[in-house]
């Protein structure tokens, strides 16, 4: 046995002369930029129901079961969003999140579908340029922001089979919904290399009242309900599907994917090639609720609050001279402050008031705000009549030098919690 105690210490030369490092770093390592993480009281950036949790989600997160594992494959979680959805269990690919999915069929397009290029929209998610560089992906355009551009960029390149298609419908920052630019993506693709990102799908705010009024009168209709405004061919898109936003639960973590009808066999190879457990307990238990007819109802039932509550946030911005971009249909929307009175982003944090700069999202100079409630509003309304040294009531009431509308603004109370969800009917 050596004698360890007096041995002289022989100086490693390795310890002393760094070693260079043997992994190849990719280029882009800077992490995104992202909106709601401020933690401030009256937070207009990140994209979350304006009124949620909806109360029985997150009952649900709260009971979940965190002691034990979640069934790996879980087929009857899957069982019930394909029944949620109207298409069969083995179409759907359950994800940790969204953000995780994107990374994970991009890096499928690359290595199985043989890709090499992708087209994504700008603005855009920024989640969609880090997937693809991470899969080696190129990007082949931009796809502009204006209704129309899209599709008519699209059409000038060509078909595109080869080529990793993403869209967001509606899409982020400015909540737009281009139903034509889908469908020539859809058309032009023919298969199934579009990957239509949902996220803000289950908020849109056009689409089908009727359908909204029936669900919140406690009807059940899913597969018409959460495909509202969706053009006929989208279900031979991937869809990426992201509830906790629709939820209020941003903080929970858990999405899931449909494959397109025939991709079946993708999606089972998908669902092997995970690390186990794609879902912690709290995002199975957000899901489950998610898919439950009862949470529907209450989604629906919440989104007249939101609609008007986005209008409210519109003219606030307008009769404080910002220009609101037009045409949105979700609960957030792009707004520029006056060239000469620039959001202060400093002064307002101080004061609890967060907007998301647009400009790491592709549209410079310009910021995104999401529909909230009346104080929260109120707040955003006191600063910027401080910042034009007019006094609160004067931003929030019609002048007849303002652009806006004249419908007289009056911020509301504060509402009571949004409405239990009704019992579930009979199936
Ligand atoms: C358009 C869009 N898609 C996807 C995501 C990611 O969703 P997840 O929270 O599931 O990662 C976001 C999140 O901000 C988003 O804005």
């Amino acid at each position: 046995m050596p004698d360890l105690s007096d041995a002289p210490e022989t100086p490693d030369p390795a310890a002393r002369a760094p070693q260079a490092l043997r992994w190849r770093l990719p280029e882009r390592c800077a992490p995104l930029l992202h909106g709601g993480a401020h933690a401030l009281p009256h937070d207009f950036s990140t994209n979350t129901h304006p009124a949620g949790p909806l109360p029985a989600v997150a009952r649900a997160v709260r009971a979940a079961a965190r002691h034990r594992y979640p069934p790996a494959d879980d087929p009857a979680l899957r069982q019930a969003i394909g029944r949620l959805h109207a298409v069969d269990e083995a179409r759907v690919l359950l994800l940790p999140s969204a953000s995780a999915g994107l990374h994970l069929l991009a890096r499928a397009a690359a290595d199985w579908a043989g890709l090499g290029e992708a087209v994504w929209p700008t603005p855009g998610y920024g989640e969609y340029a880090a997937a693809c560089a991470a899969a080696g992906l190129r990007r082949v355009e931009a796809w502009g922001a204006a209704a129309g551009v899209a599709a008519a960029a699209f059409r000038a390149g060509g078909p595109h089979p080869d080529r990793l298609h993403l869209w967001a419908e509606p899409s982020s920052p400015d909540g737009r919904s281009d139903a034509a630019a889908l469908r020539a993506v859809l058309d032009a693709s023919g298969h199934d290399l579009v990957l239509l990102d949902l996220a803000y799908q289950p908020m849109r705010l056009d689409g089908d009242p009727a359908a909204e009024a029936a669900m919140a009168a406690g009807a059940w209709a899913p597969a018409g309900w959460l495909a509202r405004g969706l053009p006929h061919g989208a279900a031979r898109a991937w869809q990426l599907w992201s509830p906790n936003k629709a939820c209020g639960l941003t903080g929970v973590r858990g999405a899931y994917a449909l494959a397109p009808e025939g991709a079946q066999a993708v999606a089972a190879a998908l669902r092997a090639a995970q690390p186990s457990w794609p879902l912690g307990a709290d995002g199975r238990a957000m899901l489950q609720a998610w898919a439950a007819p009862a949470t529907q109802q209450a989604l629906a039932a919440s989104l007249a609050r939101v609609r008007r509550w986005r209008a409210d946030l519109a003219r606030v911005l307008q009769r404080a001279g910002w220009s609101v971009e037009p045409d949105g249909v979700s609960p957030f929307l792009v707004a520029r402050a006056p060239v000469d009175r620039p959001w202060d982003a400093d002064r307002a944090r101080a004061a609890g008031v967060a907007l998301r700069a647009t400009d790491s999202l592709g549209l410079p100079g310009a910021w995104r705000l999401c529909a909230r409630p009346p104080r929260a509003l109120r707040a955003l309304a006191a600063l910027l009549a401080d910042g034009q040294g007019q006094d609160e009531a004067a931003v929030a009431r019609p002048t007849a030098a303002s652009a806006a509308p004249a419908t007289p603004l009056t911020i509301p109370a504060d509402p009571t919690p949004l409405p239990r969800p009704r019992a579930a009917p009979p199936r």
